[in-house]
């Protein structure tokens, strides 16, 4: 799978010749103005809540691109009524797409959309292709539940954890988190886009290292094959 990063938590997966896109918010981060949104292609956008650092290009792009959006039911509603075609699940659901299985998991955090809608509960994607399955966390805390993945069968190639703490799981956490799913390459996101998420990269790597892991901090518009 080839990830593409465009800054915060918005990333794009070429998986099985699909392009995922996930938490479209490029236009309102400084760090990502070299990024041309309407050059983004996406067949399926995948939202893991409703907040404004992760839903602002959603109608732009899925409207550019046809995508199809998969998220929470409350989420994919709201998007509806606006004529964005998606598929809704929710905790503990899995469905079935061209590009491989996708199950809706726990996160720890809230979900409201920038007009005030309530945005559902906000969660996070074990996506499992053919060849390769990875995990998307969203913004959450550490939390139990992340031990359920490999308990289920999951067998993970990578794991996009937040790590910018303030409102996420910070370094530590993420460490802790890539033992509870059971995966060794991390890709850190929802990192230094604002002061309040501001990381160390070398000390955060480091950290990583320790447990021999690989922990992935790329700069926004860079790409890695994994
Ligand atoms: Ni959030
Ligand atoms: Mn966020």
């Amino acid at each position: 799978m080839k990830f593409t990063y465009y800054g915060h938590s918005c990333f794009s997966i070429d998986f099985d010749g699909f392009r995922l896109l996930f938490d479209p918010f490029i236009s309102p981060n400084e760090k990502a103005e070299k990024i041309d949104i309407d050059a983004i292609q996406a067949d399926y956008i995948l939202l893991t809540h409703g907040h404004q650092d992760h839903v602002v290009d959603l109608e732009r792009i899925a409207k550019n691109t046809g995508a199809t959006l998969i998220s929470n039911y409350e989420l994919v509603s709201y998007y509806g009524e606006k004529g964005i075609e998606g598929h809704p699940l929710n905790h503990g659901g899995s469905a079935e797409f061209p590009f491989g299985r996708v199950k809706y998991v726990t996160a720890i955090h809230s979900s409201v959309l920038p007009d005030g809608t309530y945005g559902g509960n906000p969660g996070g994607f074990v996506i499992e292709g053919k060849e390769q399955t990875f995990y998307f966390a969203g913004d959450t805390a550490l939390t139990y539940d992340m031990k359920l993945i490999p308990e289920m069968g999951f067998d993970l190639d990578v794991a996009i954890l937040p790590i910018g703490d303030n409102f996420t799981m910070g370094p530590d956490e993420a460490v802790k988190a890539s033992d509870f799913v059971q995966c060794n390459q991390i890709i850190g996101v929802h990192y230094d886009t604002f002061p309040y998420i501001e990381i160390d990269h070398e000390e955060a790597k480091k950290k990583f290292a320790g447990k021999n892991k690989t922990l992935y901090l790329l700069a926004v518009g860079e790409q890695i094959e994994i």
